[in-house]
């Protein structure tokens, strides 16, 4: 049994005022209506106006993404589409900037509370002398200002409450729930590893690339007995992803460390995880993160990723769709990751081609309980990548 916490939760403090609510609501909305409602006109207006005049004189799905996007960025309607979009962006995480700001203090002397409390389940370490990579510290990831690492005062917590909040603006209009209660991506996976492999009880699991553990913490539900680790190079998010699971009685061991090269011993997880994490990093460092990967992982383990389908799966048009991020969002390497295929990013890592494989699952937020297992088992047909309705992941077992 846990001894229960009484610590404030992290999340709860930041208040917002009418106005930034109402302000929130709006830029929820008009992603939504951005994402939604004008993208389907503008595959639309693709389709009928913009195509026909494009030659397509190979099968090469990259060159013609090229073709699509040098065609469509001289056109009003993505010109407008995108401003739109880069500008809901920006206003997601100045939406929340405020209310954070305000109450730093109280959200660092929660997580200074929450620090203080030790047990041989939960703990949070960092490392002063971790050298952040160039490609988290040189920039602000997805235009949140301050990225994932930046502090501006001392046991800062800030950058972990805006990507906290500010999650929430970037889709909550969007989420769908015809199964409330469930969904999200560590929900998903966690369930589809329970349906799949029955009798798999990993004993420690580890995310990479943690941020504030939203997609770590939901293991918990579905594996009671297993041991939580969390990895990230930021030192905010760990701060304050480590004071919300105490405040949530959930035990995780939370440290500062590089994925390319950690500190735990060979073989030492049986279940390793990432969420929205391959895409932010350069291809040689994922070379070198999924090499770690295979070190960590014990010799029956399983290790599952979400992240956007390659180049290779989708059509051209998708495929200019999703790259948007990488031309106009600060995620430089959105792309390059999208060309590499990921079951060669296994292979070359030491996983057998027969245990590696693609999966694309229903958000089980979206959909029944009885369909959610039929996909599981792959009965039908494979959902659509997109909108929090449906996730990619690649994966394998050792
Ligand atoms: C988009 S966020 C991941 C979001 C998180 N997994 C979730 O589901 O909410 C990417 C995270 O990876 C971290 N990161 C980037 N490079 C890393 C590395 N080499 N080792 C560990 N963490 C890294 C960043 O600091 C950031 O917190």
């Amino acid at each position: 049994m846990q001894e229960k916490r009484s610590l404030l939760s992290i999340d709860a403090i930041p208040r917002e005022t009418h106005d930034e609510a109402s302000r929130q609501k709006y830029v929820s909305f008009l992603r939504k209506f951005i994402m939604s409602d004008l993208s389907s006109e503008m595959k639309d207006f693709y389709f009928k106006d913009v195509s026909k005049a494009i030659v397509y004189d190979d099968a090469n799905k990259q060159s013609q993404t090229v073709k699509i996007r040098r065609a469509m960025e001289k056109t009003l309607f993505y010109k407008v589409w995108s401003s739109l979009r880069f500008n809901a962006q920006e206003m997601t995480w100045s939406s929340v900037q405020n209310q954070v700001e305000r109450s730093l203090p109280d959200l660092v002397k929660v997580s200074k509370d929450a620090a203080k409390i030790k047990t041989d389940k939960a703990s949070l370490s960092l490392d002063p002398n971790l050298e952040v990579p160039k490609y988290v510290s040189k920039l602000d990831i997805h235009q949140m200002p301050g990225c994932f690492h930046t502090e501006y005062v001392s046991g800062d917590v800030a950058v972990g409450a805006v990507y906290a909040h500010g999650t929430k603006v970037f889709g909550g209009a969007m989420k769908k729930s015809a199964n409330p209660g469930k969904g999200g991506v560590a929900d998903t996976i966690s369930n589809y590893l329970k349906i799949k492999y029955p009798n798999f009880k990993p004993k420690r699991i580890l995310d990479i690339g943690c941020t504030i553990g939203s997609n770590l913490l939901p293991y918990k539900k579905v594996f009671p007995e297993a041991e939580l680790y969390g990895i990230d190079v930021g030192a905010p998010v760990l701060r304050y992803g480590h004071a919300r699971a105490v405040s949530m009685n959930i035990p995780v061991h939370f440290s500062q460390q590089n994925a390319e090269k950690t500190n735990f011993s060979d073989g030492f997880f049986d279940l390793i995880v990432s969420s929205f994490f391959f895409h932010e990093i350069p291809t040689k460092s994922s070379k070198l993160v999924v090499r770690e990967i295979y070190r960590l992982l014990s010799s029956k383990g399983i290790t599952v990723h979400m992240e956007l389908p390659s180049v290779h799966e989708v059509d051209p048009y998708y495929n200019f769709y999703i790259d948007w991020d990488a031309y106009h969002n600060n995620e430089p390497h959105y792309a390059s990751f999208r060309k590499q295929n990921p079951i060669e990013l296994l292979v070359n890592s030491g996983f057998k081609e027969e245990n590696s494989y693609i999966l694309h699952l229903p958000d089980r937020g979206g959909v029944s309980d009885h369909d959610f297992s039929k996909a599981v088992k792959g009965d039908g047909s494979p959902p659509k990548h997109g909108n929090y309705s449906s996730y990619y992941f690649f994966g394998a077992l050792k």
